[in-house]
């Protein structure tokens, strides 16, 4: 069935930790939705820090304790994302004021945090920053990224009909 396609770009501040988990959980989520090949997304970082790594040892060993994949390399923001991509998903706070500062003004209703999505959490709840944590705040992220692409697959079907 075609049909408009949406694109998502999920944003932490490194790119290493958090928004590949969120991006790899959100492609693994889409998997067998009725929108699953109109939902294309993407990951990365407010900071330039880490451009070119792969996602943290941790990150990668928690997906992989999911069985999900991902090749993604850190890059950083830019303008053009918010050209490029329909949607704008923070991790955090100050990863939305960092977006908010680089956004032509007339897309800064696109940005969301991503734990918005999840209807069990309070509104402005976040995906807390697990650099330098031991395993269990890599599979807090997990969990939470989790449920958070449950609710934005929901919302996204929810907006084609
Ligand atoms: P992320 O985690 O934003 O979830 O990728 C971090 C990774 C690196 C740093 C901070 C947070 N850092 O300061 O280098």
């Amino acid at each position: 069935m075609a049909g408009p396609s949406t694109s998502v770009l999920f944003v932490c501040l490194g790119n290493i930790c958090r928004s590949p988990m969120a991006e790899a959980v959100f492609r693994h989520t889409l998997i067998g939705s009725p929108i699953a090949h109109r939902v294309t997304c993407d990951s990365a970082g407010t900071a330039g820090h880490h451009v070119g790594e792969a996602p943290h040892r941790s990150t990668l060993l928690v997906l992989r304790e999911a069985g999900i994949d991902t090749a993604h390399r850190a890059r950083r923001v830019t303008r053009d994302d918010f050209d490029r991509f329909d949607l704008l998903v923070a991790m955090d706070a100050a990863n939305v004021a960092s977006l908010r500062e680089i956004a032509p003004a007339e897309t800064r209703a696109r940005i969301s945090l991503f734990r918005d999505f999840d209807a069990s959490s309070p509104r402005g709840s976040e995906v807390p920053d697990p650099w330098g944590n031991p395993m269990t705040a890599f599979r807090e992220v997990y969990t939470l990224c989790a449920r958070a692409s449950e609710g934005l697959v929901r919302e996204l079907v929810a907006r084609e009909r």
